[in-house]
């Protein structure tokens, strides 16, 4: 650690950083200790099965006690849990009491559905308070929850379901999206009816949000507010192991299959509460903290529920878009709420310096003490506009980075120790050890000021406790996928590009794998092409993100035709509407090509390999690189010259 000495204090926590250091398992011993367990731990990590790590393996713990009833048996029942704020304006107050009176009766309510502990449910709501309710009500049965985001299409849900082989889906009639109630529970019905004979679906549980009209299969769908009606408030929740599976995630990586990230109960919980007090220098009893992201995401697992629940503290959730009905809505929020600290993504800030600091500036926003970003680098510019305009000039900024599989926050300044620079995630938290290497493995030198200063790879080189566990029946997949590129020295690859500066201080530059990042939102090229070539029109198609100010990355499509179908030349707009349209139905809207281009051919080495960076090259209308090892340099100028 960079910092100026080694004992610092945030809250009322005092971190000895030296300890970390010299210390990591009791480290993260006392971290854990900020739990209740109801078995306590005698081995704090069991590291035999590398990289498959058991973290507290024989304590036992209840995440959602730890979450709601601890805070109510501490006479912390009255304080309010969630300011939940409905797009069209509607809003509830829930406190620790009341949080743990609905998450019992969901509970119960769960059990009577015959779940039990090993079981998946998938949940697929948008951001009201059922969704966090049903997520702890599984995670109180020792349930596995897999949340989809609501803005994923039915194919998506459906493969989600099949690969969780999940028992219940928890949905809603619609959700509310820029004024409008839009229908959710088609695309259930429609994921559902596709599913294979065997679907494990038994139940289908339905939240009356919109009040719209519903299809109906007797028997299988039941009303949320009917069975809550009859479930006890009161529930006894069980302890579990520490490394009983919490929760499955799915992400997208480098295949077209998404990976159901697998983690499990006391080390995620573990690091998701410690991050969340340090990073943000929580103080529950004062704060009111928000993250603007979706529980379909891991953000919003672990900084809108388990982080803050596990804390104690108070937040705002929001339901809808930030322009609705106009672009003062978050800042409204923020003002109504007293909202302390402000956790957000790059392309929302860049989303606001679009529309102008004016906007901002209308409002009371002088609660705030702290800010906070993720998802994607955040480039120099709106890390400043963010500081000095939402920030006054004057509040810490934390540029967290970590990842789905990490589970928790990785590396980020912490507020008051280090002075974050403009665009820097800084240094990886206490407890983590990090680094950045270049192909050999070697440890990459500070830059000296002298030279252009380089690029490597981003590595985890010691076990963490929020560490994924796995991905969800593919276990060869999780070693190949993370733990082969630096299999020797057992480090984790986190697919990142990175620097160091002249301090020694980190710089994540984006994913070196293809994976691309659309406003803070993880697809993979190879998700977007298998879905392009479904179309009978496309013969191949190749997918590159290219750089955008606006979102981070915006996609771009380069698709060959079949020659069964056309000749490539005279391909129609409406055929590549219709593209569009079809990625946007198998994937999410958020997947659909910003371009498409119809080319004759794809550039390929040798070896058959698509030259991506070429195409990047093109997409971001730059002169071509090395164009040496191109089977036929020439179809690039077909390629310029086409659409
Ligand atoms: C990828 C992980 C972390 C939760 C949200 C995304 C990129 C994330 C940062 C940051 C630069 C970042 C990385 C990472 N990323 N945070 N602060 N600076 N890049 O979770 O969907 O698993 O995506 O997001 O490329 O690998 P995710």
């Amino acid at each position: 650690m960079q910092v100026g000495s080694s004992t610092v204090t945030v809250i009322d926590t005092v971190l000895d950083v030296a300890d970390a250091e010299a210390d990591r398992l009791g480290f993260w011993a006392a971290q854990a200790r900020r739990l209740d367990w109801d078995t306590d731990f005698t081995q704090v990590l069991d590291y035999t099965d590398a990289p498959f790590a058991r973290w507290f393996a024989d304590g036992r713990l209840n995440v959602a006690h730890n979450c709601i009833d601890r805070h109510v048996a501490a006479g912390h029942g009255d304080r309010i849990a969630i300011h939940w704020e409905g797009e069209p304006g509607d809003h509830r107050t829930i406190s620790y009491a009341d949080l743990q009176a609905d998450v019992s009766r969901a509970a119960n309510a769960l059990t009577t559905l015959g779940l039990v502990a090993g079981d998946r449910v998938a949940i697929y709501l948008p951001m009201i308070p059922e969704a966090i309710i049903a997520m702890l009500a599984c995670a109180r049965l020792g349930v596995l929850h897999t949340v989809v985001f609501g803005g994923f299409a039915a194919h998506a849900l459906r493969d989600r379901i099949n690969d969780a082989a999940a028992k219940l889906v928890i949905t809603s009639d619609g959700q509310y999206r820029r004024g409008v109630a839009a229908a959710l529970k088609p695309a259930v019905d429609e994921a559902l009816s596709t599913a294979p004979e065997e679907s494990t679906v038994a139940h289908v549980l339905v939240v009356r949000r919109t009040g719209g009209d519903v299809a109906w299969t007797h028997d299988r769908d039941l009303w949320w507010h009917d069975v809550m009606a009859t479930a006890a408030p009161q529930h006894t929740p069980e302890a579990f192991p520490a490394e009983q599976p919490l929760f499955l995630l799915y992400t997208s990586g480098t295949t077209g299959k998404p990976k159901g990230i697998v983690h499990t109960c006391g080390g995620y919980l573990t690091q998701a509460a410690y991050t969340h007090q340090v990073i943000f220098d929580l103080k529950p009893a004062t704060d009111v903290f928000w993250c603007t992201a979706d529980i379909g995401w891991v953000t919003g697992h672990t900084y809108a529920v388990y982080g803050p629940l596990s804390n104690g503290a108070t937040q705002v959730i929001y339901e809808g878009t930030p322009e609705f009905p106009d672009q003062h809505r978050h800042f409204e929020i923020i003002e109504k709420y007293g909202v302390t600290i402000y956790y957000t993504a790059p392309t929302l800030i860049r989303t606001f310096m679009k529309w102008g600091a004016e906007v901002p500036d209308a409002h009371d926003l002088t609660s705030l003490r702290l800010l906070g970003s993720v998802g994607e680098p955040i480039n120099p510019e709106a890390w400043r506009w963010y500081r000095q305009v939402i920030g006054a000039d004057t509040l810490p900024v934390v540029d967290t980075w970590w990842q789905t599989e990490t589970g928790a926050a990785m590396i980020s300044p912490l507020p008051g120790i280090a002075a974050a620079k403009p665009g820097a995630a800084m240094t990886p938290l206490p407890g983590i050890s990090a680094m950045i290497v270049d192909d050999d493995g070697n440890r990459i030198a500070p830059a000296d000021g002298s030279a252009e200063p380089v690029t490597g790879y981003l590595v985890v080189d010691q076990p963490w406790p929020a560490m994924a566990r796995g991905i969800w029946g593919d276990r060869q997949r999780f070693i190949d996928t993370y733990w082969s590129r630096f299999a020797e020295q057992g480090w984790y690859f986190a697919g990142d590009g990175a620097r160091y500066d002249a301090d020694g201080d980190i710089w994540v530059l984006g994913r070196v794998d293809d994976v691309m990042n659309v406003a803070g939102h993880r697809i993979s090229t190879a998700e977007v092409e298998s879905a392009l070539v479904g179309h009978p029109a496309v013969a191949e198609a190749a997918v590159v993100g290219a750089a955008d100010e606006q979102t981070g990355q915006r996609i771009c499509a380069f698709v060959v035709v079949a020659k069964s179908y056309s000749d490539w030349s005279d391909v129609d707009d409406a055929i590549i509407g219709e593209l569009r349209t079809r990625v946007a139905a198998e994937i999410s809207p958020i997947a659909k090509p910003r371009m498409v281009h119809v080319v004759p051919e794809l550039p390929k080495t040798r070896s058959g390999k698509i030259m991506r960076r070429l195409l990047r090259d093109v997409a971001e209308g730059r002169e071509l690189g090395d164009t040496s090892t191109l089977v036929d340099p020439s179809v690039f100028e077909a390629i310029r010259t086409g659409r």
